[in-house]
């Protein structure tokens, strides 16, 4: 994945209506948090400033769309120019059919944005013992999105 190095500051912006998204949210921050951020999560109704190095974008779908309230965050002019990561949640890994149907849900969300769309994945919306993979995927996500930290400098007064 391309990320474009280090990206300290984060702002997810999300919506859900069954709560799965918020814990996808919830792991994707630990992940990029441990490795550095300092991460925002946010309701689109609750975003005041995009002043921010990457900004997330994620939505579960529903009837083979996204919800509305992230689709109209996507159309908003104020996102040109700004780098933006994109994932759907949802259950399209059965029949084998996931990359035909997530490809057809990430298009749907992008529709027409004005951002700089730098990465797109998905989650499965999975449960029971699914659930510790889930975490563990979404958790190395937020580190990529993070970058690579910086070296740490060896004190002086050790070499
Ligand atoms: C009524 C309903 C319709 C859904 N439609 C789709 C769909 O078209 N495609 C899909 O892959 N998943 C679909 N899902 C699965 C949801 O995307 C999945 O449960 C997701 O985790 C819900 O996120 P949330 O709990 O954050 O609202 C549907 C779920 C429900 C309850």
């Amino acid at each position: 994945m391309e990320l474009v190095g280090r990206n300290k500051r984060i702002l997810i912006v999300y919506d859900t209506r069954g709560g799965t998204t918020n814990e996808v949210v919830g792991w994707i921050m630990d992940g990029a948090m441990s490795a550095g951020a300092y991460v925002e999560a946010r309701t689109p109704k609750n975003v005041d400033t995009l002043d921010y190095d990457l900004i997330v974008i994620g939505s579960p779908i529903y009837n083979e769309e996204p919800m509305g309230s992230i689709s109209d965050f996507m159309a908003q002019e104020n996102l040109r120019g700004k780098k933006i990561a994109l994932f759907v949640v949802c259950f399209a890994g059965v029949f084998g059919m996931r990359n035909f149907m997530v490809r057809k849900y990430l298009d749907e969300l992008k529709g027409s944005c004005a951002g700089n769309i730098i990465y797109e994945t998905s989650f499965d919306a999975a449960m029971g013992p699914w659930r510790k993979l889930n975490r563990a995927i979404c958790f190395d996500f937020g580190k990529e999105l993070a970058g690579p930290r910086r070296p740490t400098q060896t004190p002086l007064s050790v070499i």
